[in-house]
């Protein structure tokens, strides 16, 4: 019975410190002191985003929302808000946004990439 309770409280420990360590940054305004560490190491260069897009073309297009061919829709990703294409880019890269090409795309950035995608792809017209 021992070791099984306390095996149970170390699996909720587990739990309850890595749904903390999720929650700065995925909403909105939090406090100054919590938000200024991840602004710091995650802080997009929109230059490097630009380099890190050419591939996205293909598929959103030089206007950013069209595939050239075959010709279906693709989200509009030109001047988006920069949180949500971090939020977006983030959800497939984590596997909690599902598409298969996208998470492709996705899976191969790192957290500083995406900063910089999204700077560099919020700063089109
Ligand atoms: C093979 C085609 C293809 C390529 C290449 C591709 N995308 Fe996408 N992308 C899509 C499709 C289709 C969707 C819509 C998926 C969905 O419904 O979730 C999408 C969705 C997105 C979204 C979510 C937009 C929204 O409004 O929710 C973002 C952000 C995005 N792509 C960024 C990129 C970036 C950055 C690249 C290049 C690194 C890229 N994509 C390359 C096809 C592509």
């Amino acid at each position: 019975m021992r070791p099984l309770r306390i095996a149970a409280l170390a699996v909720f420990t587990l739990l309850a410190t890595s749904a903390q360590a999720q929650q700065p940054g995925a909403s909105a305004p939090a406090p100054a002191a919590a938000t200024a560490q991840a602004a710091t190491t995650v802080k997009g260069n929109a230059e490097r985003g630009h380099e890190l897009t050419f591939t996205c073309k293909g598929c959103h297009g030089v206007t950013g929302y069209r595939n050239a061919y075959p010709n279906y829709h693709v989200p509009r990703l030109a001047g988006q808000n920069e949180q949500y294409l971090i939020n977006a880019l983030t959800g497939y890269r984590e596997g909690t946004r599902k598409h298969p090409t996208m998470q492709a795309q996705a899976q191969s950035f790192s957290p500083q990439d995406i900063a910089d995608i999204a700077a560099y792809l919020a700063t089109l017209k």
